[in-house]
Parts: structure tokens; sequence; C-alpha cells
């Protein structure tokens, strides 16, 4: 059988963090920068990963051991082996497979790098293996490779912009509808033309250099103090707070905090949807993402000092808005620029970069690309 690739995208939120796992909404964009996966099926019932960012590893599992071998196999390749294991815990068999894996996204620069590996493998044994499987449970299956075998407590957010992300498009995602729909295609999404080009702007994606990592604490404390509020308001999920000032009941500040930011974000993504859709300059989002920024900075605390520096410097030099993306605690800012002015935005943030101690970033001009597909 001839070697076949498929490609799926990392992903930058327009707005809409920290939301997905509250049951509440996102807005995603898919990326130009793929994970590439050649698969093909093996007889011997033995899985083969390679990675070309990791040629001194080759990966070799049996498919009956994935989940016993799980501690003993290199951290990266529990992406792709996770999703073997969740195909086959799902009952489809798999007799053994070859991956090869290239990836383009930046590792641990908050776009989603993980979940276009994790997806790039799903669509590829879906159609080698499992072509029944739908979009809506393919998501699931990614998601829960990541949460059962990697160890990472995501939400659904990544998963799904990689699945479902289609070019010149932000998905607005309704998490709790989506969810809800797990028993069948009907999807709680909505595909909203996405076209900076045309207004003469661009999206900058300014990548801190400084790692993220989902598996360490931050993020599943957060995860925690979110249920623990919804807890303590009497409601299943803070998805269901619809005034702020229901918030100010929590009695524990930090618990508040987060809250605030859940419930503010909501209305937030909600905001920017209506504008999208209405066909409303997008400049108009711009105040909005710098909100949401300082929410994450305040509020929800998982801002750094250098994703704070880019989005002032950013905002400085004229970007009409700017905020960190993905889960925080490192990795990457967008800012909505004039399309002219990138580079003068891209500059000051070099030197403000500079000035303050900071490793030069890596920026990068991106446009909403293609959800998961078969490359050839
Ligand atoms: C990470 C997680 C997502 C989401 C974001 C924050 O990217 O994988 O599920 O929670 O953080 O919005």
């Amino acid at each position: 059988m001839p070697v076949q690739t498929w490609v799926a995208p990392g992903r930058v939120n327009i707005i809409g963090e920290h939301t997905d796992y509250n049951d509440g909404f996102v807005l995603p964009i898919a990326l130009p920068l793929v994970v590439a996966c050649a698969a093909t099926p093996r007889a011997d019932g033995t899985v083969r990963v390679v990675s070309r960012q990791r040629q001194d590893e080759t990966v070799l599992v049996p498919v009956a051991g994935l989940a016993a071998e799980r501690a003993r196999v290199p951290g990266w390749s529990r992406y792709p082996l996770g999703v073997v294991a969740e195909f086959v815990r799902r009952g489809h068999p798999i007799a053994g497979v070859d991956l090869a894996l290239d990836g383009a996204v930046p590792i641990g620069a908050g776009l989603s790098s993980s979940a276009a590996l994790s997806c790039s493998v799903a669509i590829a044994l879906r159609d080698l293996f499992a072509p029944d499987v739908t979009d809506r449970e393919l998501i699931d299956l990614a998601r829960a490779a990541e949460n059962d075998y990697v160890g990472a407590p995501t939400g659904l957010l990544d998963q799904s912009a990689s699945i479902l992300c289609t070019a010149g498009h932000a998905l607005f995602l309704d998490v709790r509808r989506f969810a809800a729909a797990a028993a069948t295609d009907a999807v709680a999404h909505e595909q909203i033309p996405f076209d900076l080009e045309r207004f003469g702007l661009a999206l900058l994606v300014i990548d801190t250099g400084q790692p993220h990592q989902l598996v360490d604490g931050g993020y599943a404390e957060r995860r925690a103090q979110c249920e623990a509020a919804a807890v303590e308001l009497g409601v299943p999920a803070l998805r269901d707070v619809d005034a702020v000032a229901v918030v100010e009941r929590i009695t524990d500040a930090v618990l508040r905090r987060r809250a605030r930011h859940v419930v503010t974000e909501n209305v937030r993504v909600l905001e920017v949807a209506a504008k999208l859709r209405a066909g409303e300059d997008p400049r108009s989002i711009g105040p909005i993402l710098t909100e949401g920024h300082a929410s994450l900075r305040d509020d929800f605390e998982v801002s750094t000092a250098a994703l704070d520096t880019a989005v002032v410097a950013a905002n400085e030099a004229g970007a009409y808005g700017a905020r960190m993306v993905g889960g925080g605690f490192g990795g990457s800012a967008i800012a909505l620029v004039e399309r002219a002015q990138t580079d003068a935005v891209v500059d000051a943030v070099r030197k403000r970069f500079a000035r303050s101690g900071f490793a030069e970033p890596r920026t990068f001009v991106v446009a909403p690309a293609a959800g998961a597909h078969r490359a050839d």
C-alpha cells in the first residue's frame, strides 16, 4: 500500500480562553502550521512511531502492550500512541501501524502543537481503520488520548479547532451544546468569516519562546478552582453564571477572580462573534482582545512578564488589540495590526523584549487555515 499522509493544524484562539472546560464559548482559527502524519498499516501487531524532530528515537510498541508501556515510552510519543490506544479501547481493531511524523507547529508555544499531533494521527487512523468515526467522535477520541494517555487535562478547544476549522473562518463553538451532541454528528458550531486581509489587517503571532506545559500543575489547578467556584455558586458549570455580580458571592478571593475571568470571557466571545457575524470591521474587536488579556493576567493569573510585555509593546506601537493565547504560563500572544504596520509593530516588540532582557521573540503573520485533512 502506498504511504499516505494526513495533516492537522495548530490553532490560535481569537478569544475564549479557559472557557472550554467551563462549558462555555470559544472562537479559534486554525494556523497554516501543521503536523504531518504518514501512516501505513502493519500486520504484525506493532505500532512503530518515528518523528523528523526526534531522529534519534524509533518507538516500537505492541498494540496489546500500549497501556503497559505508557510509562516507559518517550513523552512525545505518548500523543500518537495514546491515539492508537484510544481507537483500540473504543473497539476499532488496529493490527499494527507505522506512523512517521513531521511537525511544523512550534512546540510549547501555546499554539496547540500537541492537538495538531494527536489529530493528525487520529484522522490517519480513521481513514485507514475506522471510516465510520464521525468528526465529533474523533475530537473526543483525540482529547481522551491527551487526557488519559499523556496526562494533560485539556478541554475540547484545541482538538475541535484542529479538526473543524476551515480556511477563511473563525470557528464559534458552544462547548456545552457541542459536548451534548456526543452521540450524533450534530454539532453546535458555526464557521464565521474572518477575512482580515480584506480590511487591510493582519493577525500577528508573537511567540515569547518561553515554553508552556499543560502537564504542569498550573492548568489543572485552574480547572479545579473553576469547579470549586461553580460548586459554591450551586451551578453545574461557570457557563451558567450570566451576571458578573453573582460572582461576588464567592467567599474566597482567588476563586472569585477565577470565576470572574470565565464569566466575563464568555461575554467577550459572544461579543466578538456577534461583531464578526455582522460583518463589522474587525478593528472593533481589538479592545475586547486586550480586555481579555487583562482578565487572564489579573483574574486568572496565567500570563507572564514576557506575554504582558508583548501585549503592551504591540498596543503602544499601534495594534488595535493584543492578548496572550492558549493555556498561559508562557507561549504566545496575538496582536491585531494594520497590515502595513506589521513590521513596525514587530520591531517595537523586539526592541521592548531586548530592553526587558527577554530572548528575541519569534513572530509571524497568520490567516485562518484549513482543519485536518488528507494531504495527498
Ligand atoms: C489549552 C487547553 C485547552 C484550553 C486552553 C485555554 O490550550 O488544551 O483545552 O483550555 O488551554 O483556553
